[in-house]
């Protein structure tokens, strides 16, 4: 069985934690969020996974290594020199995907959501079906932001499929995780690229395509507000899992993950919904909640962070205040004593200065 995930892209929307790396390769509850689709792959015996790429690829290669040796998948690259869209760049892998693939299918995954990933039903929709292609489907409140699908609720087939629709049609949306027959891949062109909402549309016009509904928690982690969102969901899920992972201690709050390499000083406070990256120093008095702080990141003594994203290598002063969804790229230096709400600040910035405007890009 192979699997196909879609890593190109600019990003734009999860920016500026994207301006030098891939979406699939930020950090999501301390692991790039692209591992968790190649280990949930690996379990369902997905030997090999072709990952197609284009834009950053350099970060992306060097670590594909890693995940092979840590998953045991082959992975291949197939790298697009200009921006394919969704669905072509299954065409430009179909030499992957079709050589030796003696069942004939193959899942399709975007690699900016998460989930519970349910591979192996959606394999038996698949086998149930006879179908030529399975889609994952999800509830969300809104529903503007992705393909909504209506679907047959006793069949499951798919009647139709509407991209980012402009008025309310439904509430169930296209998860980004799917499972074709590689038959499928004779439809696709490169040039022009096939759109993915034409490969999708023609799919459901001849009534051999199917859904799954997932049945646990599931977000695009593509905008900052759904990257915390995201997290938040993701280590519910953990609780209810028991995951061993998960902070204890009279200083935690809630569900807070810490990396065993981080340094948290125990009068520091986290939680709920708080993330510490790898070796990362927690100073005296600090209190975060509904945030995360990458990889390297230090957080000064009594300084507030909430509701924000702190990311590699970066420095938060003593006392200073982080709220609002503010963003703060690699390797910043916050002063003591500033107050940031909401703003978005570049790699490599020193801000010296408080800023309340909301969405105020420092560059
Ligand atoms: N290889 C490659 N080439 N990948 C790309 C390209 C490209 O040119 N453009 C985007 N991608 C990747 C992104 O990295 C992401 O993993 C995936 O394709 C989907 O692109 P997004 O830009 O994140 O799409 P979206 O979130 O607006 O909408 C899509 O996903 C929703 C679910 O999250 C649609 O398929 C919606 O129907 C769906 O609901
Ligand atoms: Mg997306």
């Amino acid at each position: 069985m192979k699997a196909f995930i879609l890593v190109g892209g600019f990003g734009t929307r999860l920016r500026p934690l994207t301006m030098f790396k891939p979406k699939s390769v930020v950090d999501f509850v301390n692991k790039p969020i692209l591992e968790y689709q190649i280990e949930a792959l690996s379990k369902v015996g997905v030997k090999e996974v072709v990952l197609g790429m284009g834009f950053q690829k350099e970060s992306l290669l060097a670590f594909t290594e890693q995940l092979e040796k840590k998953y045991n998948v082959k992975i291949v690259c197939s790298i697009e020199d200009k921006p394919l869209g969704v669905a072509a760049p299954m065409k430009l892998a179909e030499k992957y995907l079709v050589t030796d693939n003696p069942e004939g299918l193959f899942f399709l995954v975007n690699s900016d959501v998460i989930t519970d990933f349910k591979f192996d039903e959606m394999k038996k929709v698949q086998k149930e079906k006879d179908c030529l292609g399975v889609m994952c489907v999800t509830k969300v409140k809104d529903p503007s932001r992705y393909g909504v699908v209506a679907f047959d609720e006793q069949t499951n087939m798919i009647k139709s499929f509407h991209e980012k629709p402009k008025v309310f049609v439904g509430d169930c949306i296209n998860a980004g995780i799917y499972l074709f027959q590689t038959k499928l891949l004779d439809r696709l062109s490169l040039s022009p690229p096939t759109s993915m909402v034409t490969f999708l549309e023609d799919l459901v016009k001849e009534k051999q395509f199917f859904t799954y509904v997932l049945p646990e928690y599931w977000m695009d982690i593509g905008v900052p507000v759904d990257f915390l969102e995201g997290q938040k969901l993701h280590m519910a899920f953990m609780r209810k899992q028991n995951d061993a992972a998960l902070a204890k201690g009279e200083n935690i709050i809630g569900n807070v993950v810490i990396h065993p390499t981080a340094t948290v000083d125990p009068s520091a406070v986290l939680g709920p919904d708080v993330v510490i990256g790898e070796k990362c120093v927690i100073k005296a008095g600090a209190r975060i909640k509904n945030s995360s702080i990458f990889a390297g990141a230090t957080v000064d003594k009594s300084a507030v962070i909430d509701t924000s994203i702190v990311s590699w290598q970066s420095t938060v002063g003593a006392w200073a205040r982080l709220d609002s969804l503010t963003v703060i790229a690699e390797e910043c230096q916050i002063a003591p004593e500033v107050y940031l709400q909401g703003a978005l600040v570049l790699p490599n910035k020193s801000v010296s200065h408080s800023i309340h405007k909301k969405g105020t890009v420092v560059m």
